[in-house]
């Protein structure tokens, strides 16, 4: 197990003597390491499992600093780094050289985002090159918004954790493309609805295709270990027992279900609330014993609606 602290100076060091620190951001935790040096981040490829085909983010302090990364900053990228950054906005744009082909996997766009959690922006301060972070989960499975979720599954592979606490918004970050017409690439922490205010003519475009650009947009990702479905394709003549089903639910309990095998997402109906609670539930609900399969639905279309029931999308892919 990794140690877990909150101790900036030691991430520091371990970050430029080219170790690998997990970091909070208000999105979910990043597995962190010196973006510009290609030893460094091979070892978060190698200690997420990740395959080398899926680029990571970049992440600075300041849109300042994104000029020493990237070629130049389209005017709707500035519109919406002013209006969202720091926060869970990551824009690719077209990178300069000095990025290594490991961080892009190979691609001539760079992901960049500047994060907005006080420990990790004062980190950032601290250093004189960017962090390349992915979520630190191994692939494909559930993102991590704790310290203890990033120690439970990768603590025997990091130098160290650094404790934020737990993640406020709790979603990753919403993707913005700007190599064509500025593109939405992955739903996230900042919602359409808010984008569309500076950019209304922005596309979306989260479908996975043969060769996706973010495997956030691999059909089948963010899954936990045990089968998980949406409950109005669940066949419950499947299963015999009902104390054995989990269900992760928006506002209401689901009948027949044991309270305690159910992990509400906010009784009030408040889409932020139920972005910030969504993978602890999943998590909670994968780490029971007693349930074997886990059963969900899907949240209003709106919002962080959105981004929500594409993370259950997917899961239940
Ligand atoms: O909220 C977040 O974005 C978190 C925190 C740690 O910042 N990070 C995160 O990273 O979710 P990751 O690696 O799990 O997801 C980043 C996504 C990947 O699906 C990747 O394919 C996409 O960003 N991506 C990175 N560079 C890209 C590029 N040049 N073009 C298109 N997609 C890119
Ligand atoms: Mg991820």
């Amino acid at each position: 197990m990794a140690d877990i602290g909150q101790d900036l100076g030691r991430a520091k060091d371990i970050l430029e003597r080219g170790g690998l620190v997990a970091i909070p951001t208000e999105t979910v935790y990043g597995l962190a390491a010196n973006g510009l040096n290609s030893e460094a981040v091979a070892k978060i490829f190698e200690a997420k499992q990740r395959p080398s085909f899926d680029p990571l983010i970049l992440h600075t302090s300041s849109l300042d600093r994104v000029n020493n990364i990237v070629d130049n900053i389209p005017d709707k990228a500035n519109d919406l780094a002013s209006a969202f950054w720091p926060g869970p906005l990551t824009m690719v744009m077209n990178k300069q050289e000095n990025v290594p082909d490991l961080v892009t996997s190979g691609l001539a766009s760079v992901a960049v985002r500047v994060p907005n959690h006080d420990f990790t922006k004062a980190l950032l301060e601290s250093i004189d090159f960017p962090l390349a972070a992915p979520s630190a989960n191994p692939f494909g499975y559930i993102s991590p918004v704790t310290a203890e979720h990033v120690n439970q599954q990768l603590g025997g592979r990091i130098d160290y954790i650094l404790d934020g606490g737990p993640c406020t918004v709790g979603l990753e970050s919403t993707i913005v493309s700007f190599v064509n017409d500025p593109t939405v690439l992955r739903l996230g922490g900042l919602s359409l609805e808010r984008i569309k205010n500076v950019i209304p003519s922005i596309k979306v475009n989260t479908h996975s295709s043969s060769k996706p650009t973010a495997p956030g947009m691999l059909e089948s990702h963010y899954a936990p270990k045990k089968t998980i479905e949406l409950k109005d394709q669940f066949d419950s003549n499947s299963i015999v027992d009902f104390f054995q089903i989990g269900a992760l639910v928006f506002q209401h309990y689901l009948e027949d279900i044991p309270h305690e095998n159910q992990y509400l997402l906010s009784v009030n109906g408040d889409l932020n609330e139920a972005a910030q609670r969504l993978f602890t539930g999943l998590r909670t609900l994968d780490a029971n014993p007693n349930i074997e399969t886990i059963i969900t639905e899907l949240v209003p279309e709106e919002g962080l609606g959105r981004a929500i029931n594409d993370r259950i999308k997917r899961a239940t892919a």
